[in-house]
């Protein structure tokens, strides 16, 4: 389990390196570093353990956010647009974006990251709207591990950009424009002006 004091922060030099290839067999620690950062997505959906473990819940979580700079992360959200408010429960290892829609889109209250600790104002893209990846993930409950080829749209792919970022030292907020600068994306939804 990784606590708030693992959590490598905005400006440490190796938060915006390029991590490394996994090789398979995944190594021991690789495999620690996975549960690592499943335990802390579910720990993240539970208010009271958050504040008991002192973590800032979070819906994806990279390896070099751990301190280990090696091309995997993890994922637990909500598509919550979608009728059926499909979850979205992953690890990725080795992941790439095979396919990208030309629209963009970005999410309207903007992102947020473990590793800034700060509010930060400002839109995040380019955000594809579509994306398809593959990758190979590893299954918590079964321990195994295999190839999957995947479609996102909409809010599990903006996650899956953010996270997929991490792995090439890049963190959101180097990709931040005031709303008026946006002309080629399109908002995740509205916000309902107060
Ligand atoms: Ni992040």
């Amino acid at each position: 389990m990784y606590y708030d004091k693992d959590i490598v922060k905005e400006g440490t030099s190796s938060l915006y390196e390029v991590c490394s290839e996994v090789k398979l067999p995944l190594s021991k620690d690789e495999i620690e570093c996975l549960d690592g950062l499943l335990e802390y997505l579910i720990v993240s959906e539970n208010e009271e353990l958050c504040q008991k473990y002192n973590i800032r819940p979070g819906v994806g979580i990279a390896a070099p956010q751990v301190g280990v700079n090696k091309r995997m992360f993890a994922i637990n959200c909500n598509d919550f647009l979608s009728k059926d408010n499909k979850k979205y429960f992953y690890t990725f290892i080795n992941p790439k974006i095979i396919e990208r829609s030309k629209s963009e889109i970005y999410l309207p209250n903007g992102e947020g990251c473990l590793s800034v600790v700060r509010d930060t104002e400002g839109l995040v893209t380019p955000r594809s709207k579509k994306i398809t990846i593959k990758a190979l993930s590893y299954d918590y409950s079964t321990k195994k591990i295999k190839n999957i080829t995947m479609a996102l749209e909409g809010y599990p792919a903006i996650v899956f950009q953010h996270e997929y970022d991490h792995l090439d030292g890049i963190l959101y907020t180097s990709k931040m424009y005031k709303p008026e600068d946006l002309k080629n994306a399109e908002p995740l939804f509205e916000i309902d002006e107060e």
